[in-house]
């Protein structure tokens, strides 16, 4: 069978995380979240005050190991899943990610987590979710999708996910905080967030996980021409 990779991008808070998870568990793909990936190089950045000169950042996307275990994301060898889940990371990982060279140690690191499940056979394929896979790091995957909802979806969603958890969630500073996201990620210079011209685009804001899941599950069964 021919080892599938599968591409989900698409702005924040639209439900990529959730769904490619699913996705690859129901296919025994390797699942890639790319931002947990970036939101690691914006915590080790953060702690040298984000120093913002090219050999800096070659050196931290050198030095910075990222392994995914059990859902759990280890940095240089520490548990750091909770910890890159704050605001503050959420937005040093949107500032980060504009620049040039770490967007080019991430492909690099990217791709060759997707090289060795392929080589070992270990799994079918590799579900990758962040803003460019369709349209950067593997271009010619055979499925692109490509989540969209409203702003105001978005927020409310996070709002609720906040909540839940027992935090303090305010809709408006939710949004403020998204919306600046959405414009840092779709007009930086490099592999700015925005659709691959041949990925199949998903409205996440009308769907539960489950309509989704089981839409692209129809998608790549069917092997349907999701362009
Ligand atoms: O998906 P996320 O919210 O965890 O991603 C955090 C930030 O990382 C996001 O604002 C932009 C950046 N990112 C990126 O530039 N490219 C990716 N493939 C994934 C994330």
């Amino acid at each position: 069978m021919d080892f599938k990779i599968i591409a989900i991008d698409g702005p924040t808070g639209v439900g990529k995380s959730t769904i490619a998870r699913k996705l690859a568990e129901k296919l025994g793909c390797l699942y890639v979240d790319t931002g947990a990936m970036f939101r690691c190089l914006a915590l080790c950045w953060g702690k040298y005050g984000c120093p913002e000169s090219d050999d800096s950042l070659q050196e931290l996307g050198d030095q910075t190991r990222i392994v995914f275990k059990h859902n759990n994301v280890i940095c240089n060898g520490k548990d750091v899943t909770d910890e890159i889940r704050t605001e503050l990371i959420s937005s040093l990982a949107s500032k980060i990610s504009s620049f040039s060279s770490i967007r080019e140690v991430m492909k690099k690191q990217q791709r060759t987590l997707v090289e060795e499940v392929r080589k070992s056979e270990s799994c079918l394929g590799a579900v990758l979710e962040g803003r460019d896979i369709g349209t950067v790091v593997f271009p010619d995957a055979k499925f692109k999708f490509y989540f969209d909802a409203s702003p105001e979806k978005r927020a409310k969603r996070r709002m609720l996910q906040l909540q839940e958890r027992g935090e303090n969630a305010n809709f408006e500073k939710i949004l403020t905080a998204l919306r600046k996201r959405d414009f840092q990620d779709q007009n930086r210079k490099v592999a700015p967030l925005k659709p691959a011209e041949d990925a199949l685009i998903v409205d996440t804001g009308n769907m539960s996980a489950d309509q989704v899941l089981e839409h692209l599950a129809a998608c790549i069964g069917g092997e349907k021409n999701v362009s």
